[in-house]
């Protein structure tokens, strides 16, 4: 069976008690912790920095954070956020001028990378720096805000990515980020993601282990119920 990480997205969670509300999600059974990075110039809205991903280090989460950069520039933040503590760093690639070299940059300082698409870039981003890449988010939302409805474009797009890490024999993660409930979960997992961002579809609920064990028992039974 394959392994399937619950990365929750802290954008949801109460900000006036971020370390206990991060460490209350961890506890319940989360694998890692996916943090939004917004600028208020690559998408409309505006949220945390590296400060703040030092500070939840320091509050004792310990568990892989997965940073997503919806910033532009990118580069010069990256030095930063590995400093911070950050053990995935993400961007977009039409956020940064030389996909390629930020990339590097991400490696050179320690971190595993990945690339963001959003719901309509095209997958010919992915060639040519496919090997480079630890991580494949795809959005299944336009980045900028939590609790959007789920596009169920993404589908196709999440079983074509599959299909590109399969045949080319790599070990790349495959998230999916926006809309991730306890409806879909399963779909999205019989797709071909094994990493899923859920927000608002966690948050809302004021007992996250009891939600977190019915996402496990959806991933779980997600083969039988979508592969026929
Ligand atoms: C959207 C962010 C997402 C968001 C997910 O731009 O990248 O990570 O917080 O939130 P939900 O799960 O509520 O869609
Ligand atoms: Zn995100």
């Amino acid at each position: 069976m394959q392994k399937f990480f619950l990365a929750p997205s802290i954008l949801s969670a109460d900000f006036a008690r971020l370390g206990e509300d991060t460490k209350k999600v961890i506890d319940a059974g989360s694998d890692l912790i996916h943090f939004d990075v917004m600028d208020n110039h690559y998408v409309p809205n505006l949220t945390m920095g590296p400060m703040i991903l030092q500070s939840l280090r320091n509050y004792n989460i310990t568990v892989p954070i997965d940073v997503h950069l919806m910033i532009k520039p990118v580069d010069n933040l990256i030095p930063l956020f590995a400093k911070a503590g950050a053990t995935f760093i993400t961007f977009h690639p039409e956020a940064t001028l030389h996909v390629e070299r930020t990339l590097n940059l991400i490696k050179e300082h320690g971190c595993k990378a990945g690339l963001a698409l959003n719901p309509a870039t095209p997958l010919n981003v992915l060639d040519y720096v496919l090997e480079k890449l630890d991580l494949i988010l795809l959005m299944s939302v336009n980045p900028g805000f939590s609790n959007q409805t789920f596009l169920p474009s993404t589908f196709n797009k999440i079983r074509e990515v599959k299909k590109i890490i399969d045949s080319n024999f790599l070990d790349i993660l495959l998230e999916v980020d926006g809309g991730i409930k306890l409806e879909n979960i399963a779909e999205i997992a019989c797709s071909g993601a094994n990493v899923f961002v859920i927000g608002s579809g966690l948050f809302k609920y004021s007992n996250y282990e009891l939600i977190i064990k019915k996402i496990r028992i959806e991933l779980n039974q997600s083969y039988s119920r979508f592969v026929h």
